[in-house]
């Protein structure tokens, strides 16, 4: 059995002893949820927009935060390609089918690869969280980088968080980092609203439902460590593909059977929310 590491590096745990944190709202929004997962590759940021495309569809002002500074792939999954506006001290946030939306990817040249260290990626998020023009939000939407590192730490040290959703695939590897991201959650006080079993099965010509990623493991972990489970989201090619062309299967198709799923998702999340 391979050995559990722990939830928080050393280096953590040296930042966050003997300090005490004022969590900050970010301005212009009533409430920020973070879609995090502890690998890259499982479909967080497909989850990102669509689900900030689906609460925009029941009524709710939306903004889409990009947080992965070192892999932004908002930019590309919305098709923005325009330059945020500045004043010298401020940023507008880009305005996509009617979502607000920033990425470093709008900033840098995306081929570029970020070679950033720890302390920058901290300013950028809070430049993100502090800077940018947030306006009249119901809820922003955190695309957060996988893992534990520097951005999660930044947020749930500083910036009220609201809740987190935590995206997973159904393999055991990307489970034992899920059990890693729901300890640090926990122990920085995030509520976390529940877990989504992505890319768990797809249905194949025959109609036959193929589980090629093993059974019911995103929904066991969610037992085992008593929250919610959110249900799963089928692999489907009509997702991936409007990823890459930049309109999301929410926006494009909203009759879509997975689009119905993230729409109930959406229903779920504002009525947390909004009672
Ligand atoms: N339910 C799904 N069905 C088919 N492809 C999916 C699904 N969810 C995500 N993908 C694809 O998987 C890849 C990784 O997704 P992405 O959202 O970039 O993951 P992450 O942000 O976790 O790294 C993308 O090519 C995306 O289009
Ligand atoms: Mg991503």
């Amino acid at each position: 059995m391979p050995k559990e590491k722990p939830e928080l590096s050393d280096a953590m745990r040296k930042k966050m002893a003997g300090k005490t944190f004022v969590k900050n709202p970010i301005l212009g929004t009533k409430f920020t949820i973070a879609i995090s997962s502890a690998k890259g590759g499982v479909g967080k940021s497909t989850f990102a927009t669509n689900i900030a495309l689906a609460l925009k569809k029941i009524e709710c002002k939306v903004g889409l935060l990009d947080a992965d500074i070192y892999g932004p792939s908002i930019p590309k999954m919305l098709g923005i390609n325009e330059k945020p506006k500045s004043d010298g001290k401020s940023l507008s946030p880009i305005i996509k089918y009617d979502i607000q939306c920033m990425s470093i990817g709008f900033l840098a040249d995306q081929q570029t690869p970020m070679i950033w260290r720890g302390p920058m990626v901290t300013s950028a998020i809070k430049t993100f969280t502090q800077k940018v023009l947030w306006k009249d939000l119901d809820f922003i939407i955190v695309d957060m980088p996988p893992g534990t590192g520097d951005t999660q730490l930044t947020f749930s040290q500083e910036i009220k968080m609201d809740g987190a959703i935590i995206v997973s695939t159904p393999q055991e590897v990307a489970l034992l980092d899920v059990k890693r991201g729901i300890k640090m959650f926990d122990k920085l006080g995030v509520k976390i609203l529940g877990l989504v079993d992505n890319m768990s099965y797809f249905i194949g010509d025959d109609g036959k439902k193929y589980k090629i990623f093993g059974e019911g493991g995103v929904k066991r972990t969610a037992e085992e460590f008593k929250k919610k489970f959110l249900g799963e989201i089928p692999i489907n090619s009509d997702v991936g593909k409007q990823g890459d062309l930049g309109v999301p299967i929410v926006e494009k198709d909203p009759d879509h059977s997975i689009s119905q799923i993230y729409l109930n998702l959406a229903n779920f999340i504002k009525s947390e929310y909004f009672k």
